[in-house]
């Protein structure tokens, strides 16, 4: 195949088979992405939760979960559990910093939106918190959450969702 300068990225449902990979995805993610800001016994408390992979799919499957894809690969994914709250955005090291997180975002924003939320809530690890933040989450809270037997700190982030009020 010719090498392309663009590559593309796209988007599509998540399927029970995807799970392994994007297992492997989230774990990639978490030890190179979130290695500065984490210890080595907390990034592996923190990717623990892909251990069990039946679990691991359970969760994606029972969430609106979509994979971002570069010239047809999976490279990364997100959730969106109930109407209003993000628990999932991962993207391989890899292939970061190419836009695949915001797409996934904006495309949750809009599904929470239509699932007649007015606001949306993501609980930022400290790696994720300055790429939130300049879309537009607002920090509310600190949070010290227990992943194993290692406790992480993160931060509870909002952003209303304008969309329905600005049509008026
Ligand atoms: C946060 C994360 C999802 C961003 O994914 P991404 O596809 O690289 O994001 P995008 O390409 O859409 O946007 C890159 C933006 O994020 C920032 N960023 C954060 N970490 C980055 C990285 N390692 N490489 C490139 N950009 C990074 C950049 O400043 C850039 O900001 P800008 O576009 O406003 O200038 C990804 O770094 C990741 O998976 N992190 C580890 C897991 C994690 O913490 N997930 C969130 C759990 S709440």
């Amino acid at each position: 195949m010719m090498a392309r300068a663009n590559p593309t990225l796209a988007m599509r449902p998540f399927l029970a088979a995807d799970t392994p990979l994007l297992a492997e995805i989230f774990r990639a993610s978490i030890a190179e992405l979130g290695a500065e800001d984490y210890s080595d016994a907390q990034l592996d408390a923190w990717a623990s939760a892909a251990d069990d992979e039946a679990e691991f799919g359970g969760r994606l499957g029972g969430q609106i979960t979509l994979i971002a894809t570069l010239d047809g690969s999976a490279i990364g994914f997100a959730s969106l559990k109930g109407a209003d709250v993000i628990d999932m955005l991962y993207v391989h090291p890899a292939a970061a910093g190419q836009g695949a997180a915001s797409m996934l975002l904006d495309a949750l924003e809009k599904l929470a939106g239509a699932r007649g939320a007015t606001k949306i809530n993501a609980e930022a690890s400290d790696s994720a918190q300055d790429f939130f933040q300049k879309r537009g989450y607002v920090p509310m809270q600190r949070n010290t959450v227990l992943r194993g037997e290692e406790w992480l700190a993160n931060t509870s982030m909002q952003k209303p969702l304008g969309g329905r009020q600005d049509a008026r």
